[in-house]
């Protein structure tokens, strides 16, 4: 009887130094060292390439590095665009969000965007129009959530986010995708 209690008891205890204590979270190392820089890579294969892509203050004149997404940003992107020009209301855009870290040990989860982020008109949210064809040309995306507080709401200060950010052309169907690893203050 005794043995079995205190075999028990060690279960529990083993159990218990393998598993989180509640409400403590996975130690996870900054995501592509994103502590030091924003990381991004090109999500689709074209026709719009993406050769780089760097933050700056809402102002888009000093390079800003943790970003401040209590802020508009904006992300000064180079772009090579082979041949079509896209326009106002034809060309919209969608942004998915993602946190890393938590429960789910250091992967990244995705936050519900409700909607917001979806399918907007580019050219009214962010984007200079209309993008004419060139190379290396460069492209300053403003990305803006101040508008929207119940997205805020759902992120924490001084944490890695992943963000996606997606054009799409109604016109020529064409697509171009960005993914952008980001470290961010909220204040
Ligand atoms: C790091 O970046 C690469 C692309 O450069 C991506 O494929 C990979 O999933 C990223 N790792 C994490 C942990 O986000």
């Amino acid at each position: 009887m005794l043995r079995a209690l205190l075999f028990s008891a060690f279960i529990a205890a083993s159990l218990a130094a393998a598993l989180p204590a509640p409400g403590e979270f996975a130690d996870c190392a900054a995501p592509n060292g994103t502590d030091k820089l924003m990381h991004w890579w090109q999500c689709n294969s074209g026709p719009v390439q993406f050769l780089n892509a760097t933050p700056y203050d809402s102002a888009g004149k000093n390079y800003e590095y943790p970003i401040h997404l209590s802020q508009p940003i904006v992300v000064k992107t180079i772009i090579n665009n082979p041949s079509a020009t896209y326009t106002a209301g034809n060309l919209r855009n969608t942004v998915n969000i993602w946190k890393y870290g938590g429960w789910g040990g250091c992967v990244w989860s995705s936050i519900p965007t409700l909607g917001l982020l979806k399918d907007l008109d580019a050219c009214a949210n962010g984007v200079p129009c209309p993008i004419k064809p060139g190379n290396n040309q460069e492209l300053d995306v403003v990305v803006d959530f101040t508008q929207f507080e119940q997205i805020i709401q759902l992120l924490k200060d001084n944490q890695p986010y992943q963000l996606e950010y997606i054009l799409d052309d109604k016109i020529t169907k064409d697509e171009a995708c960005l993914m952008v690893q980001a470290w961010a203050y909220l204040k």
